[in-house]
């Protein structure tokens, strides 16, 4: 999950958001932690969970990465509060449990489901903006 989280950051370009949704456990952080550290960024990642948002600027990542948890959000209200939406064109915006914002918050460029096997594995469902397809 780390290994292709720091692939996938090759490709991401600033306005890019990434839903990332899956049960509890999945991996969702530790994808997201590969994708930081696809962009540079070499400390330890920890789940923003309390905290909701973590940001992340240069110099320590090539492009500017809010990464959020909505595991924890209560409400419509309190996710318009976080102003990730306004934010989000000026940086790469990473939101694990996406799926709590509800249908048409803001469009992903990238959406990322991570459903863990009964034998331990992961299978990874990733669907990407058209203008992303190419790449
Ligand atoms: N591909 C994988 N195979 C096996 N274990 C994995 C894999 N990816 C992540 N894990 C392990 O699963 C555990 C939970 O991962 P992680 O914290 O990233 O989950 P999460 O989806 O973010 O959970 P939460 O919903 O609590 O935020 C970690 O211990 C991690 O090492
Ligand atoms: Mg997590």
């Amino acid at each position: 999950m780390r290994a292709f989280g720091e692939r996938l950051a090759t490709r991401l370009q600033v306005g890019d958001w990434v839903a990332v949704d899956g049960p509890l456990g999945a991996g969702k952080t530790v994808l997201c932690a590969g994708i930081l550290h696809g962009l540079g960024f070499t400390g330890e990642v920890s789940s923003p969970s309390y905290a909701i948002v973590h940001s992340y600027d240069p110099p320590e990542v090539s492009i500017a990465v809010a990464h959020a948890d909505l595991y924890r959000l209560n409400n419509v209200g309190e996710l318009e509060e976080l102003g990730l939406a306004e934010e989000r064109s000026g940086r790469i915006t990473l939101v694990e449990w996406a799926e709590r914002s509800g249908p048409g918050y803001t469009k992903p460029s990238h959406h990322i489901s991570i459903n863990p096997k009964n034998d331990g594995t992961r299978e990874v469902i990733m669907k990407m903006d058209t203008h992303d397809a190419s790449n």
